[in-house]
């Protein structure tokens, strides 16, 4: 695609733009991905909040695995308050319709089957960078003049990748769309030397056989990681419940979205690599810049899950399946086919969306936003994909604590 047609960068920009992401650069290497991954705040058009609509059908989906976890919990008599986490919630509908779900589920259970409902709280949590400031200005208020809120709100910030509450603290916790991300870039990945170097992608699908391996082994130790925590949060008889983007059983992790088309429109693939491509034809950045890009994120496959659970003991797993959702509706798909412009803007937006503070950690501010329109443009082009039906593929997990 001709992109002499895009706006010019101003030589001064472009030396900050690089200084100030050269420093960036060496936070993330010094293994601080924690402190730039996050979702996009606030609430306008490339907020995560108004960018969710993915996460939102998977919660959809799972919604009666989540009902029937809690239908078929034990009840904890006589606690006067019941504690319930939301691990990775970022800010928006998702994370306050589930808290207020799994609230309402719970009331209903004590007041029909015990003679004293008990209090609950609820935890946020996600790490420092989330824009909590959004969050809790969404949050019901406490007293609305009528009645009490159902439930007394924190926000607790860190990884769930460690250790969030006190032993034995926890009675639920939910963790929806969040665990696909992983800890760190494996350090493999990002030296030059190295055979699992992922030149010239931003991800990991369709990549070499080092390079996937280097992340399946991430995936592995975080997901442990992350299991081990929680077995030392969790009540004896507390609920995990986890929802992951994730691929079928039978496919390779290299194949990491399942069939060809979802795997050639999805926003990390092909036009993400396009745009970081047209960024370097352009003299905008240097190869090492586009190749030190990688995307933090890993699709578990049943089998990897459930190996990570019988690794770490202490739960027993009730449910576990992939499911598909296609990506958006035949109606959407129809209005974009007619109108590519506002399909690239849409996706763009969801990119922006969900790796907006990485790309500009990486590439600061100006350079992050010729990407993104590069990326605009790479989608509203490729007209033969908007005809394409492409699916995400989903992992749900619910487990007790023995
Ligand atoms: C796609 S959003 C999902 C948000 C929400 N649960 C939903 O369903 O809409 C993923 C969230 O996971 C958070 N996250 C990623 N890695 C994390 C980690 N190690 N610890 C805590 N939160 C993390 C991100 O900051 C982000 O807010």
């Amino acid at each position: 695609m001709d992109s002499a047609r895009l706006r010019p960068i101003s030589p001064i920009k472009k030396t900050m733009d690089m200084k100030n992401a050269k420093e960036l650069q060496t936070l993330r290497w010094a293994g601080d991905l924690h402190r730039i991954l996050c979702m996009q705040g606030g609430d306008d058009d490339v907020s995560y909040a108004k960018n969710s609509d993915a996460p939102a059908s998977a919660i959809s989906l799972s919604k009666p695995f989540l009902i029937q976890s809690i239908q078929s919990m034990k009840l904890f008599k006589g606690e006067p308050s019941l504690r319930i986490a939301d691990l990775g919630c970022a800010t928006g509908f998702n994370t306050l319709a589930t808290i207020e779900l799994l609230v309402e589920s719970l009331r209903q259970r004590y007041y029909m089957e015990c003679s004293e409902v008990p209090e609950f709280e609820a935890f946020f949590s996600d790490l420092p960078s989330n824009d909590f400031n959004t969050l809790f200005r969404s949050l019901p208020t406490l007293y609305d003049g009528k009645r009490q809120q159902h439930y007394y709100a924190a926000g607790v910030p860190g990884s769930f990748y460690h250790r969030l509450f006190p032993k034995r603290k926890l009675h639920v916790a939910v963790s929806l769309s969040a665990l696909h991300w992983l800890s760190q870039i494996p350090g493999s990945v990002l030296d030059k030397r190295s055979l699992a170097w992922n030149k010239g992608r931003a991800w990991i699908d369709g990549a070499k056989k080092e390079v996937v391996e280097a992340y399946a082994k991430q995936s592995e130790d975080d997901l442990t990681a992350f299991l081990r925590c929680r077995r030392e949060e969790i009540v004896e008889g507390g609920v995990l419940f986890i929802l992951m983007a994730g691929r079928p059983g039978q496919v390779q992790p290299e194949n990491q979205l399942g069939d060809p088309d979802s795997r050639a429109k999805h926003p990390f693939t092909s036009s993400m690599d396009q745009a970081w491509q047209d960024l370097l034809n352009e003299g905008l950045i240097d190869e090492e810049r586009r190749d030190t890009f990688n995307i933090p994120a890993y699709m578990r496959s049943p089998d990897e899950v459930r190996r990570a659970f019988d690794q770490c003991a202490g739960f027993e797993i009730q449910t576990l399946e992939y499911r598909k959702i296609v990506e958006h509706s035949k109606e959407k798909q129809e209005e974009w086919i007619k109108d590519p412009i506002s399909y690239g803007r849409a996706k763009a937006n969801l990119v922006r969306a969900t790796l907006k503070p990485m790309v500009e950690a990486h590439l600061g501010p100006n350079l992050s936003e010729e990407l993104f329109e590069r990326f605009e443009r790479r989608a509203s082009a490729d007209i033969d994909m908007l005809h394409k039906t492409c699916f995400y593929g989903v992992i749900v997990v619910c487990a007790i604590r023995k």
